[in-house]
């Protein structure tokens, strides 16, 4: 029995009516103005006491937007929600709380300047300047200990890696003692540290916790619920106990039928090297050293992925290449020419792609349209500009083909603001906007963060055409998977240093694994 205390012959036994806590009949969504049909199509849905129940579907499915409708943020079109038996009506997040419903949002809120605990006084009922913070602090290492989620109350959000941040948002919501938790693709941005967080929703569903957990992953979906339900278009395909489904099975319920791609690789042939790093070195956001001594090349036509726990110095390397952080000594040659500490439209110009960690926060403005966004770093230029006019149906074809030749749901190209797309969708548009040039040089951190087995395999596929074409590419993921199947070369990151140096042909997954785990240099370390 997966982590639960409530066998399935004892769960079926009640089938589902008494230890039912959450509970979603007939619910439908839809948004002004938004299609035709409905993000939510008459979804069923249901969360017993003791059990994880996955949510699984690709992007766009709606799983998040019936995570929103189940927790009180989003009011439902239609349908009916029921706790512990009882008909609710949810007319905000708070209404969620009163009824013991927390949920723990897909991307991460926490204040960055504040600590754990005032985030979390921050959004407590009597919240004012008088609150007895100790007294939250005492709380936090209390749930932290029970929970086994280690997190330092007085630490500040900006220091805290994005594992630890994830560990705050669930201690801020398990803060108000709820019996329903929902959980929106936790693994998304620390699948590296996965199997902490498994155990600590194991031991809650020990506890009778109802957990709800949403993921675009099979194998998530296989390794962790008691049940789970797939979601397509906004429709339910249907609710399986895990033990009684296999992966052939829920693939097809999420997409059809779809086979997965099978990579080509020529070695690379150049020898000129496009990217060139030496001896870089920077800060963090909380001035310790984030890079120390951090040296590589990258020739015309070569991935080379950066494996490794993030927090470790790969955002802050991606941020330096691309402008957006000083580098405090060493130096950052593109084609032979220096620019170290450049601004980021220089670096642009010199033929720089970049597909940022902070797709939200940097990859896109979000209060702009979908097609604004599109042609954001070339609204200046030709096709797009001739003078000072801009070529409006242009950027319409323009914006059309790159939403359709990635498969983004987006309903009006000048209407739609990018904020309500799904994160999958916003990856879409950016791995478009910054590869339909086909660039000398890709910066891609998390390139396949939040998109679905299907957009996952595209993504690797263009990223071996852009290869091909000559692209330098390098690729910071967590994803060993990912980094194995793409990299000519792997580097593997630890404090801020490079350990580890491996030719990809020959590389092991056991002793990258090793080293990611234990951060010891390896023998084959070379720059
Ligand atoms: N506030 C909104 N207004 C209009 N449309 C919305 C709004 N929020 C979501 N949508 C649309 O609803 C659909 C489902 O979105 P949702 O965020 O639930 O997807 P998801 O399954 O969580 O995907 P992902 O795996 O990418 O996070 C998308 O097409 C999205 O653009
Ligand atoms: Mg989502």
């Amino acid at each position: 029995m997966r982590g639960c205390s409530i066998s399935k012959e004892e769960s079926s036994l009640v089938e589902g009516k008494s230890d039912t806590i959450l509970e979603g009949k007939g619910i439908c969504k839809g948004f002004p103005g938004v299609w035709e049909h409905l993000i939510l199509d008459h979804i069923d849905i249901d969360v017993r006491a003791g059990e994880i129940h996955t949510l699984l579907g690709e992007n766009g499915a709606g799983k998040t937007v019936i995570a929103n409708c189940l927790s009180g943020f989003y009011m439902l079109s239609e349908g009916q929600i029921y706790v512990k038996g009882k008909p609710v009506t949810l007319k905000s997040p708070r209404d969620g709380i009163r009824h013991g419903i927390g949920m723990v949002h897909q991307e991460l809120a926490l204040v960055k300047p504040f600590t754990v605990a005032e985030n979390i006084a921050l959004g407590l009922p009597t919240s004012d300047l008088t609150f007895p913070l100790p007294e939250v602090e005492d709380r936090v290492r209390e749930l932290s200990e029970k929970y086994k989620l280690y997190i330092d109350p007085l630490a500040r959000v900006e220091d805290l890696s994005a594992g630890e941040q994830q560990r705050a948002e669930i201690i801020k919501v398990l803060y108000h003692d709820p019996e329903i938790l929902i959980l929106d693709e936790p693994t998304s941005l620390i699948s590296a540290d996965a199997e902490h967080l498994f155990e600590a929703l194991n031991s809650m569903a020990e506890m009778g916790y109802g957990i709800l957990f949403i993921t675009h992953k099979i194998k998530e979906a296989l390794e962790i619920g008691n049940r789970v339900t797939v979601l397509r278009l906004g429709k339910s395909m249907g609710t399986r106990e895990t033990a009684k489904t296999d992966k052939t099975e829920l693939v097809k319920l999420m997409f059809g039928e779809h086979t997965p791609a099978h990579l080509e690789r020529k070695p690379v042939g150049s020898k000129r090297v496009v990217l060139e790093v030496r001896n870089l070195e920077a800060l963090a956001a909380d001035e310790e050293p984030a890079l120390q001594g951090v040296s590589f090349s990258i020739r015309e036509g070569e991935i080379l992925g950066f494996a490794g726990v993030s927090g470790n110095g790969q955002s802050e390397l991606a941020e330096v290449i691309t402008g957006l952080r000083r580098a405090t000594k060493g130096e950052v040659i593109i084609h032979g020419k220096d620019y170290t500490n450049h601004n980021p439209r220089d670096i642009i110009r010199a033929g720089v792609s970049h597909v940022p960690e902070k797709r939200r926060e940097v990859g896109v403005i979000e209060p702009m349209t979908v097609a604004e966004n599109v042609v954001l770093k070339d609204i200046r230029v030709s096709p797009f500009s001739k003078g000072s006019f801009v070529n409006i149906s242009r950027v319409t074809a323009h914006a059309k083909e790159i939403v359709s030749r990635f498969g983004a749901l987006v309903s009006d190209l000048w209407k739609s603001q990018t904020r309500i797309l799904s994160g999958g969708n916003i990856q879409r548009l950016i791995l478009g906007r910054e590869t339909w040039r086909m660039p000398k040089c890709i910066v891609a951190v998390y390139p396949t963060q939040g998109l679905d087995a299907k957009a996952i395999d595209h993504t690797w596929e263009l990223f071996m055409r852009l290869r091909e074409a000559g692209s330098s590419i390098l690729i910071v993921s967590e994803d060993l998977d990912e980094i194995m199947a793409l990299s000519d070369r792997i580097a593997v990151m630890s404090n801020g240093r490079i350990v580890g140096m491996f030719e990809g042909s020959k590389a092991n997954r056991e002793e990258i694994g090793l080293m990611i785990a234990t951060g010891a240099s390896g023998s084959e370390h070379s720059q």
